[in-house]
């Protein structure tokens, strides 16, 4: 995106993303959640939450409903607008991992260009993204906020899945099958790759 202010200078602090994961006792980074809606983004992300905080871990989830209300309340589902969203989250997500947070961004990212624009944001090992994969025949008959339905009679344009494409991830660093693993499970996954990844440490 064109940068549209000059005479800026980016300002160097003086405490390094080292220095906040040193005193933190843990690393940081995005992990970055893509998938239909109803696939179970919000959920992954938030149980893993819960179970960073619990032991210890700062993190953070950032979640595509949450960040619609507030600061990207000036957005709506057209493909321009999807990139918009997801530009500011990226970034906004890089300032959380960078402060020393875990970062659970939960979007459903549709676009796989738009997905590696947010990868190119981040230093190699400071992002990981997880394919929340649920086919859209099951979305369709979770539906937990009745929008499928919605999206069938016309109410809703743009849905992603029915009228509204979905890219599925060619090279996500890990895949949930929500249709097959019962959230623990997905958890521990989660957790095991955090660890792998000396997250946790
Ligand atoms: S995107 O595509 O990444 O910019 O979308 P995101 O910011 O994650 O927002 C998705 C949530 O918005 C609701 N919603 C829609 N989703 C998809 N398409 C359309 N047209 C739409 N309209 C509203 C819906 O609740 C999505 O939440 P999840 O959690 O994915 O179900």
């Amino acid at each position: 995106m064109e940068q549209k202010s000059s005479n800026i200078t980016w300002q160097q602090s003086m405490v390094t993303r080292q220095d906040r994961n040193r005193r933190n006792g843990h690393g940081s980074l995005a992990l970055w959640f893509t998938g239909l809606s109803g696939a179970g983004k919000s959920t992954l992300a938030l149980t893993l939450e819960k179970a960073l905080h619990d032991r210890g871990i700062g993190s953070y989830v950032l979640d595509g409903d949450n960040i619609r209300h507030g600061l990207n309340r000036d957005l709506g589902f057209s493909e321009e607008d999807r990139k918009e969203n997801l530009r500011r989250i990226g970034e906004v997500s890089k300032l959380f991992a960078d402060a020393g947070l875990v970062v659970l961004s939960a979007f459903i990212s549709p676009d796989e260009q738009d997905r590696r624009m947010v990868r190119e944001l981040f230093a190699p090992g400071e992002f990981a993204e997880v394919y929340v994969k649920c086919s859209l025949e099951e979305c369709e008959k979770r539906d937990p906020k009745g929008l499928y339905k919605k999206a069938r009679s016309g109410q809703i344009r743009n849905f992603t899945g029915i009228d509204a494409k979905y890219d599925v991830p060619g090279s996500p660093e890990l895949v949930i099958d929500t249709e097959r693993t019962p959230v623990e499970e997905a958890v521990r996954l989660l957790l095991g790759y955090l660890e792998e990844r000396n997250v946790l440490a």
